[in-house]
């Protein structure tokens, strides 16, 4: 494993070295610097990065929405997108209902409050609630749509394949901020839906409004229809094709003990993502103690790691270490070696991995079945 990577590490040090025309990260240095994986917008070729919360980024809005692009179709090699949207609570819907066919969208409830409806086919309409950690999975040809409700409200969207954005640069107008504000602070603007003439077009881009469908407001404790399970017992993922939620807390969990304590809270596994093969989990993660050795991985795909809460310690290949703390992203290219672990004692994160053999899914396999929120004590 060491010696495959070590050519791949190579090419990326000259790179990255000839990037760094100030001088920073020298060739022969040991290490490169590791300012130089922070960018201020997600590149347009496969690299490291490390994306910090909020950083004025490219970003468009859509009516009162803003939308940073952390990982893109380009910077993923099509892997995945990952897009945070910050916008003002909102009496409409944030979109018009509708479907894509070929893109398995992941609603992400990153910080304050948001409504997700889902139907697909004439299954059941359902719509929740989410609030922060709570999820909502829209697989392909699920009818959808979201609204804002909370005045501070962060959704982290991840669609697989990447690429999706493409859309939001299309529709939205470039928005930039000095102050790094989430959003304008001024009256929502309210739906902004492109008009008739413009929805044709958008089927280019995997967006087929579905005019039909009525968003129910009929909920009884966040959820419809009534009796759905929703922060009252145990979420189970979704069948195959089928939408689903995973209220935080709520759904299996697996516990790794190896490397320390980790929980490992999946919400897509390879069931679910199908032919798309991707997975997303929580992890949350135990200060690391001094007798652990950090393992290394070099995993076969693409991976990102938004983090939630804590602060998060990231060595990803020859650059030094990284300290991530809430809303940053860091995105690790296929084959890329990196490692990770916890200065403090907790620590949690939303973790996207192509491939399969992608974190999560090793530490669930390798973890037994865990009923808690929490790791044990010793
Ligand atoms: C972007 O926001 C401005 C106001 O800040 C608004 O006038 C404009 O219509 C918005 N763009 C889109 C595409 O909704
Ligand atoms: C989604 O619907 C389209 C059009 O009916 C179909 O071609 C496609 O196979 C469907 N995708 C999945 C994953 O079922
Ligand atoms: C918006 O930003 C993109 C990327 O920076 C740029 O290519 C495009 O020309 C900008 N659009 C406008 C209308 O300024
Ligand atoms: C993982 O994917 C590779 C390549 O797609 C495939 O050859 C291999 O059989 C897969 N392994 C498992 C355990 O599914």
């Amino acid at each position: 494993m060491v010696s495959k990577s070590a050519s791949f590490c190579a090419a990326i040090t000259v790179a990255a070295a000839a990037a760094a025309s100030a001088g920073k990260g020298a060739i022969g240095d040991r290490k490169l610097s590791v300012e130089d994986l922070y960018v201020d917008q997600a590149p347009d070729h496969l690299r490291p990065y490390i994306l910090e919360h909020y950083v004025d980024t490219r970003a468009v809005n859509v009516s009162s929405q803003i939308y940073r692009f952390a990982v893109t179709g380009l910077s993923s090699d099509n892997a995945f997108t990952l897009i945070s949207t910050n916008a003002p609570r909102s009496d409409a819907l944030g979109v018009l209902p509708h479907i894509h066919q070929r893109h398995y969208e992941s609603f992400f409830n990153y910080k304050g409050r948001l409504q997700l409806w889902a139907q697909k086919d004439d299954g059941e309409h359902e719509s929740r609630i989410l609030t922060p950690g709570d999820y909502g999975s829209v697989v392909r040809n699920t009818t959808h749509t979201f609204q804002i409700l909370d005045p501070d409200t962060e959704l982290t969207g991840v669609i697989v394949p990447g690429g999706f954005e493409e859309l939001f640069y299309t529709l939205g107008d470039n928005f930039t901020t000095e102050t790094h504000t989430p959003y304008v602070p001024a009256p929502d603007l309210g739906l902004a839906g492109p008009n008739s003439d413009a929805i044709p077009a958008l089927e280019s881009f995997d967006v087929y409004a579905q005019f039909e469908f009525e968003p129910r407001r009929d909920l009884v404790n966040d959820a419809a229809p009534a009796g759905s399970i929703w922060h009252s017992g145990f979420n189970t993922l979704g069948e195959p094709g089928e939408p689903y939620f995973v209220a935080n807390g709520y759904g299996p969990k697996a516990l790794s003990s190896q490397f320390g304590y980790q929980v490992i809270q999946p919400l897509v596994t390879h069931e679910q993502a199908q032919d798309l093969d991707f997975t997303i989990s929580t992890i949350t993660i135990n200060k690391k103690r001094s007798s652990v050795t950090t393992p290394e991985y070099i995993l076969t795909g693409a991976s990102a790691f938004q983090i939630l809460e804590g602060l998060l310690s990231i060595e990803i290949g020859q650059y030094g270490t990284a300290v991530l703390s809430g809303g940053d992203v860091a995105f690790i290219p296929p084959r890329v070696s990196f490692k990770y672990w916890s200065n403090i004692v907790f620590t949690k994160v939303l973790y996207v991995g192509k491939g399969n053999d992608s974190l999560d899914k090793q530490l669930i396999t390798a973890g037994e079945s865990w009923e808690f929120a929490t790791f044990p004590i010793y």
